[in-house]
């Protein structure tokens, strides 16, 4: 039997490269699947290259409230419950010292990864109470160690673990599981981004350095972070709850 069969999911960041893999593989063991992205054009285009039944959208800013009411009550509208979210959206924010990191950057950062994150909670987890779910949080490796220069975002995705964990605890009474993903780098635009950030001259020897690190010796590609938030999203992982799960090649290690 295919693993979310019936089961309704709703994945934030759903245009980008690792919210849309979750979404394929969601869709191929079962799901209905609401992406949710402020990228309307994005989310357009990954309709139409999948082109199922099961996949809808809904265009949103994850640090409007109403925006992230609307997107919860347009999946129960159109499929009646939520079993599974996806709390993944996020931004990189610049690459530079704290002491040359604007205050309005810095807040950016934290009112996407953070602030978003939360309130997907706040209004997701109502919805989930009567049947119990399961919740998949995207932090980083970056929410697990420091890095030089990326403020912002360390902080953003450090401070997803405590939500995580406090979700985690208020949840279980009502069967709803709460878990952290933490990809290492991930061969995608984000990554491209950040090479240019840290060495807009030679984002290859970033590239390169990245390389070296990582145990395995290669980044990882999206489909790989997809199977274990596709793991933390079916009963395969039913007696997980408050942990975080790494898949980073050893970076961490
Ligand atoms: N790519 C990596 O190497 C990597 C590594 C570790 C963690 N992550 C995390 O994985 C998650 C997904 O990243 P990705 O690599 O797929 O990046 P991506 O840029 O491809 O996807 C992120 C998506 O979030 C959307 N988004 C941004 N701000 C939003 C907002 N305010 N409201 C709604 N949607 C918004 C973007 O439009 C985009 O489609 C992020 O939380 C990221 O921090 C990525």
């Amino acid at each position: 039997m295919k693993k979310l069969k019936n089961k309704v999911a709703i994945i934030t960041g759903g245009a980008g490269e690792i919210g849309f893999a979750a979404a394929q593989a969601f869709l191929a063991e079962g799901a209905k699947v609401m992406l949710v992205d402020l990228d309307e054009k994005a989310l357009k285009k990954r309709i139409k290259s999948a082109d199922n039944d099961n996949l809808a959208y809904v265009t949103a800013d994850v640090t409007k409230e109403k925006e992230v009411k609307n997107y919860v009550k347009a999946t129960t509208k159109k499929w009646k419950q939520i079993d599974v979210f996806f709390n993944n959206a996020g931004i990189e924010g610049e690459v530079k010292p704290i002491a040359k990191t604007k205050k309005e950057d810095f807040e950016k950062v934290i009112a996407v990864n953070v602030t978003g994150v939360f309130l997907g909670m706040k209004h997701v987890m109502p919805a989930m109470k009567k049947n119990g779910g399961s919740i998949i949080i995207t932090s980083s490796v970056a929410g697990l160690q420091g890095t030089a220069n990326m403020v912002p975002y360390i902080t953003s995705k450090h401070a997803t673990i405590g939500i995580m964990r406090t979700a985690a605890l208020e949840g279980a009474p009502d069967k709803i599981r709460v878990n952290s993903v933490h990809p290492g780098v991930i061969d995608s635009r984000m990554m491209r981004s950040l090479e240019e950030g840290f060495d807009g001259d030679n984002p290859e020897s970033v590239k390169k350095m990245y390389k070296e690190q990582v145990p395995l010796q290669r980044y990882g590609k999206e489909e790989e972070i997809a199977k274990l938030v596709l793991f933390l999203a079916s009963d395969d992982s039913s007696y997980c709850t408050g942990a975080m799960y790494n898949a980073d090649g050893g970076l961490t290690a």
